[in-house]
């Protein structure tokens, strides 16, 4: 007699939905599986507490009725060349051990960014477990930040840092606060912070800091926060910078100067700085632990038979991946951008995006930059095109790199006037959003 079969969710057919309220225990125990990391009831608070999380944006694969895999989308805010403009943080991918290397992690993302577009989302962005997982969804790296590891005593001294003194979160936590915001307003990818993001997400991690106060005002121009991991002996200890903000010049060589007077206990200082803020703090290589690898052999021109000669590349930091970005909706994208307005950018120019997520959606763009803003509808019609990824187009539209860059590199195809006209629209601060505005 032939047995009654259960309906075709035995073939091992993976769905795909939304989570639900009351299930908040089972993500928090298949994240814990996957991560290995944190502790489950920190798990069980991030997904009960979160302030940005909807449990509606956590997508969640099942199978067999079994959750195997779940991945969550943040609601967020950060600053954008002195505008706040809203992102998806797409955060913690987790997929059980032995469900793995079968392409649900793969799917998960794909069904989040589809969510993502059908709400009208315009950008993400994430923090990389590995560079070409998320490229082929169409992230590219859009926060290059400059890691400076050093002896304190190779740091620049300044007589300000006798402004600066030890960080007592009960007196100073409104003024850094106010620090923080002041901050935020020339950059971009500084987070608009909730009571949330500053308890869990910054004073929960780090408890010991320092603050300059400007002699004139004595208000907190500026802060750092930092870490000294535990098992250093005295003397080799590490000083991990988290965070450093300081908006006006005398808080940055104020706070600068006081870590550059702790080489008698500290070995290394550690600082994790927007790109290019790195060189002019060393005028001497700074990296410790130099890793052979950074010298190089170079063949020496003017000399034949070629000799090769060994150049010490004289470190002075490392240029780090950080976040990677992703434009969802290129229309809404383009018209959130804050600079092409501000720089009174005016022009027509064509983009042909290859998308590898959205290969239904239009692909051709005319683009208009004009007063009223950046009016993006499909069509062909613009004479001055650039032929690119959505991975291209992103890295140019953080400023991470340049249209004509990579159109000289051949990475971008097109019209050298489009690419220019690209340039000078999105020209501002570059992305940076540091330690702790990692989500
Ligand atoms: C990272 C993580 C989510 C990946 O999950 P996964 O489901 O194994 O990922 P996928 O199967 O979609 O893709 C992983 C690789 O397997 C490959 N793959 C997919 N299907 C496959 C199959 N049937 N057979 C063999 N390989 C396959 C993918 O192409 C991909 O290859 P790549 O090495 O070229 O990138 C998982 O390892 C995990 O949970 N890790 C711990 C938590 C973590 O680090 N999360 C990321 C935080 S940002």
């Amino acid at each position: 007699m032939a047995r009654a079969r259960t309906p075709s969710r035995s073939n091992h057919e993976l769905v795909f939905r939304s989570a639900r309220k009351g299930e908040e225990g089972t993500l928090a125990t298949a994240a814990y599986r996957a991560f290995q990391a944190g502790d489950p009831e920190a798990w069980l608070r991030y997904f009960t507490e979160h302030a940005h999380l909807a449990l509606d944006n956590v997508i969640v694969a099942e199978t067999d009725g079994q959750l195997v895999g779940h991945v969550s989308s943040l609601d967020l805010t950060m600053s954008f060349a002195g505008a706040d403009v809203p992102f998806q943080g797409l955060a913690s991918v987790a997929v059980l051990p032995e469900f793995r290397r079968r392409g649900i992690a793969d799917r998960l993302v794909r069904e989040s960014l589809r969510r993502m577009r059908r709400r009208g989302e315009a950008l993400a962005l994430l923090h990389p477990f590995r560079l070409s997982f998320y490229r082929r969804f169409g992230f590219g790296v859009c926060e290059l930040r400059d890691v400076v590891r050093t002896s304190p005593d190779r740091l620049p001294d300044s007589v300000l840092r006798r402004h600066v003194r030890a960080f007592s979160r009960p007196r100073d936590e409104p003024l850094i606060k106010q620090a923080y915001d002041l901050a935020r307003t020339e950059t971009t990818g500084q987070l608009k912070r909730s009571e949330y993001w500053w308890d869990v997400r910054v004073f929960k991690r780090s408890q010991s800091g320092a603050v300059y106060v400007d002699p004139g005002s004595k208000a907190i121009a500026g802060y750092l926060l930092f870490d000294v991991p535990e098992g250093g002996a005295y003397g080799v200890q590490q000083l991990l910078v988290r965070e450093l903000r300081a908006p006006t010049p005398g808080a940055y060589r104020g706070l600068i100067g006081f870590l550059g007077a702790l080489g008698d206990q500290y070995e290394v200082v550690e600082l994790v700085l927007p790109r290019g803020y790195g060189a002019p703090l060393l005028d001497e290589p700074g990296i410790r632990d130099e890793p052979i690898a950074y010298e190089t052999a170079a063949r020496h021109p003017g000399l034949c038979p070629p000799v090769h000669v060994a150049h010490r590349r004289n470190v002075l930091g490392l240029t780090a991946a950080g976040a990677m970005g992703r434009i969802i909706d290129v229309a809404a994208a383009l018209a959130l951008h804050p600079s092409p307005r501000k720089h009174g950018v005016r022009g027509a120019i064509g983009l042909d995006v290859e998308d590898p997520v959205f290969t239904d959606a239009p692909r051709a763009f005319d683009v208009t930059f004009a007063a009223r803003g950046v009016q993006t509808a499909p069509g062909s019609t613009a004479g001055d095109r650039l032929s690119l990824s959505i991975e291209r187009l992103t890295q140019i539209y953080f400023g991470a790199t340049s249209a004509r860059d990579l159109l000289s590199q051949g990475f971008v195809v097109g019209s050298a006037k489009a690419a220019a006209l690209l340039d000078a629209a999105f020209a501002g601060p570059p992305l940076f959003l540091g330690v702790f505005n990692g989500f």
